[in-house]
């Protein structure tokens, strides 16, 4: 993957330093985002140092200090807008009825019912497009997650991962999946190939997601999120399959959101009782956490929802 297009004054300094190997980073760091769409572009390319990296930049970046502290800058202001955004919910007792009843008021924007009954193939190869940057590193986020927790949340946690990844078996793995579908569907594969075309929501989503598994301390928000994403994907994956037989798409796509119907039906009761669950047994001031994470879930994809239903009415 190549650095991606600058979307303003800081991402254009920073990406230039980072392709040039700049010494002083000084005057990137004298630069402040334009707009929300400038700083989560910027966050996005630093997270992603710590997955994949890019070819036109070197390695070591990654623990470059002066980029670490950029990054916290740029942090510091995502988390706040997020939690600005939260609303808690009335009580979180018993745990499991109390979150999934928070789940299941969250009545948003669905992309998947427009694909089940209206998108046309165009828009839906549009938004199989923008959804590769979280599909083709699924799971990725949570896998920091996994030296961060007591034995018993570990292990549901790598139960739930292992079927994420295949289960041993790489054509099983669900980002190969998504990326076999995309090839049969005659869409890029290549991680990050459409970088450059996703809204902002898209990168707030997935900045959402590095931000709470590269923070230990936020690991009660990461495993919300987790939780909450489970819980709201069997369905609107079932949605996704139909639409995307509809209009005729190839087996290979329809497979991954199959897949994804009775999979997140036990990955949900997996994440919201067993790895959930049994922290708060051990950690029980995380819960907070485990509904803002849930709360950035949804409201994130909400969001991403409302972008793409108003950019196709227009
Ligand atoms: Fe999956
Ligand atoms: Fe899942």
């Amino acid at each position: 993957m190549l650095i991606p297009k600058p979307r303003g004054t800081l991402s254009g300094a920073l990406f230039e330093a980072m392709r040039s190997g700049a010494t002083s980073w000084d005057d990137v760091r004298a630069v402040e985002p334009d707009h929300d769409d400038d700083a989560q572009i910027a966050l996005w390319t630093l997270y992603e140092l710590h997955y994949r990296g890019f070819d036109n930049a070197d390695d070591a970046l990654e623990w470059e200090p002066e980029l670490l502290r950029l990054r916290r800058t740029l942090e510091e202001s995502f988390e706040s807008a997020l939690r600005a955004r939260y609303t808690a919910p009335e009580s979180t007792e018993p745990f499991a009825d109390a979150f999934f009843e928070y789940v299941a008021g969250h009545d948003g924007r669905s992309l998947a019912s427009f694909v089940h009954r209206q998108a046309d193939a165009e828009q839906v190869r549009e938004l199989l497009g923008v959804r590769t940057i979280y599909h083709l590193k699924e799971s990725d986020p949570s896998a920091w997650l996994v030296p961060r927790l007591p034995v018993a949340p570990q292990a549901a946690l790598m139960e739930l991962q292992y079927d994420e990844y295949g289960t041993g078996d790489p054509n099983r793995l669900h980002a190969h999946l998504y990326a076999r579908g995309l090839e049969a569907s005659g869409l890029r594969s290549e991680y990050g190939a459409y970088i450059d075309d996703v809204p902002t929501e898209v990168l707030e989503q997935n900045n959402a997601m590095s931000l709470f598994g590269l923070h230990r301390r936020l690991r009660g928000a990461a495993l919300g999120h987790l939780a909450a994403f489970e819980a709201t994907s069997s369905l609107p994956s079932r949605r996704m399959a139909q639409g995307l037989e509809r209009l005729g798409f190839p087996q290979e796509m329809v497979d991954y959101y199959a897949e994804h119907v009775e999979a997140d039906a036990v990955h949900e009761q997996l994440a919201v009782r067993v790895i959930c669950g049994s922290l708060l047994e051990s950690e029980p001031s995380l819960v907070d956490d485990m509904f803002f994470g849930a709360f950035t879930c949804l409201d994130l994809e909400d969001r991403f929802a409302g972008a793409m239903l108003e950019a196709w009415a227009a």
